[in-house]
């Protein structure tokens, strides 16, 4: 099997560091990004290095779309530096950060900062890397459980997370010429940092969310980077435009 380079954002923790690992596991090599945790990323690339493959950290807020002209220039000269290609093979829009807020109480500060992270950042900075991808390459786009079911406090995330799946519909028709996959990963809630951590370290989310999953208990991270190596193995290629919900069977 020739050399795969996956570009993954939002590496320095939580599922992205977990999918980074997983996709290094089976040989793949890894641009990870990083927001603020500089020092876990660098720890991150120490890891995957460990297994055998090259690994870089850039840092990039996906909010910040005016990043996203430098961010490509430098993803350009990493791919000539390190692998001496100009193009990488998988695109992971995975960084984003939570929001909990009441509809009736959501700011326009707050809805403003949720779609940059989680719809306007991914939109643009896909079309940017376009270029990049490798022909017959694939996205894989995350979305959330909370995109199909309710939770109060979530409409804005979660409304977020809806435009990406009709999005990657429509980067599926549209990248198709180009043999580019695109497909959207929903986890449910998994253990991680995000939220605040709510997930593993409130003992009440954590039993509700276990109460309420066919399996019986919350996500943990492995269960969702091992789900992201799958779904971004050579077996799944003709897999395209599909939302995959890995919850365990959450709110069935
Ligand atoms: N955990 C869950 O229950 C769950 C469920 C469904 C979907 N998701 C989705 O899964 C993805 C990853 O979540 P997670 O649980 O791994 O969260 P996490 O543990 O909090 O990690 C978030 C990661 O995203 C990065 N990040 C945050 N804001 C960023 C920004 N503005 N620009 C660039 N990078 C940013 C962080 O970088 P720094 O460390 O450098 O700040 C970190 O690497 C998110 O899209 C989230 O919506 C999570």
């Amino acid at each position: 099997m020739s050399e795969r380079i996956a570009l993954v954002t939002g590496g320095s923790r939580g599922l992205g560091k977990n999918a980074a690992l997983k996709l290094a596991a089976k040989g793949t090599h890894i641009i990870l990004t990083y927001n603020s945790s500089q020092k876990e990323a660098q720890e991150v690339v120490r890891e995957i290095e460990l297994k055998g493959v090259k690994a870089v950290a850039l840092q990039l807020n996906v909010g910040d779309t005016s990043a996203f002209e430098r961010f490509a220039a430098e993803v350009l000269s990493q791919l000539k530096h390190v692998w001496q290609r100009d193009t990488f093979d998988y695109l992971l829009n995975n960084a984003g950060t939570g929001l909990y807020a009441p509809f009736a109480e959501t700011s326009e500060a707050q809805f403003d900062d949720a779609m940059n992270v989680h719809f306007k950042g991914p939109f643009f900075l896909t079309q940017r890397l376009l270029p990049l991808i490798k022909d017959g390459g694939r996205i894989l786009n995350v979305s959330s459980g909370l995109a199909r079911f309710a939770q109060p406090g979530s409409s804005t995330y979660a409304a977020m997370k809806g435009a990406m799946e009709v999005l990657t519909r429509y980067q599926a028709k549209e990248l198709g010429a180009r043999k580019i996959t695109a497909n959207i990963i929903a986890p449910g809630a998994i253990e991680t940092d995000f939220g605040g951590g709510r997930v593993r370290d409130n003992a009440q989310i954590n039993q509700m969310v276990a109460s309420n999953t066919a399996l019986g208990r919350v996500g943990l991270p492995d269960d969702i980077g091992d789900a992201i190596a799958a779904l971004l193995s050579d077996e799944l290629g003709w897999m395209n435009a599909q939302r995959i919900e890995v919850s365990g069977g959450m709110f069935l």
